[in-house]
């Protein structure tokens, strides 16, 4: 397998970008607002993955990030629909390599086949699998399943304590601007989110809003 740096400092330069393309992908969306399938999942998946990254230094973030947006993207029920990985491969052949051009093929063909196998396939050694499928596996509280340790790949995600935190976080909604600051923070090693600094709906789910950076912690040594 292809050696190459878990983080690169170019895939986070331009959020724009990414913005444009995961406003495409939502667009082409079956059930963009299923609750179980949709957005919200995607999005959900996609901040538990910036979680397990914390422990995970081999795993390709930006691999990671792409999954969450692309994997269930394409499902077209709710139900078993054994396919849908393979079609949000295809989505992602499709329009990763217009949006994002410097995406090496060998990364892309990663985040493929993690899509495609993501339903059907055990547990993997491979650090950007594993923690793709983590992040996915970790939700199944949504369902009403608890994540089973036996089908999870890294030991971030086994510890009873993440898998309890997944539960915890069910009901919270991120945007992709703030997941896409996060994981530009962790890659340029500009430091996490401050969860104190959430605010909560009169729902009391909470909300942060969007273009709003006051939770990214400073760079090291600025204050
Ligand atoms: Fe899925």
């Amino acid at each position: 397998m292809e050696a190459r740096k878990s983080s690169d400092p170019n895939d986070w330069a331009d959020g724009a970008t990414f913005f444009v393309l995961a406003a495409e992908v939502e667009s082409r969306a079956p059930l963009a607002d299923s609750l179980e399938h949709g957005l919200n999942h995607w999005t959900l998946v996609a901040w538990t993955g910036a979680e397990l990254l914390v422990t995970m230094p081999d795993a390709d973030d930006f691999v990671v990030l792409l999954f969450a947006l692309f994997y269930d993207s394409q499902r077209e029920t709710d139900y078993v629909d054994p396919d849908h990985g393979a079609r949000g491969a295809a989505l992602a052949t499709e329009l990763v390599p217009a949006y994002l051009p410097d995406l090496e093929p060998s990364r892309l063909e990663k985040l493929t086949e993690a899509c495609v196998l993501h339903t059907a396939a055990g547990p993997s050694d491979d650090p950007t699998m594993g923690t793709c499928w983590d992040s996915d596996r970790l939700n199944l509280w949504r369902v009403d399943i608890q994540p089973s340790p036996r089908y999870l790949s890294t030991a971030e995600a086994k510890n009873p304590k993440r898998i309890e935190w997944a539960l915890d976080h069910q009901d919270v909604e991120y945007s992709w601007r703030e997941i896409f600051a996060r994981y530009q923070a962790a890659a340029l090693g500009l430091g996490y989110p401050i969860e104190a600094a959430r605010e909560q709906d009169p729902d009391g789910r909470f909300i942060w809003g969007e273009g709003d950076v006051r939770w990214i912690v400073p760079p090291r040594g600025s204050s």
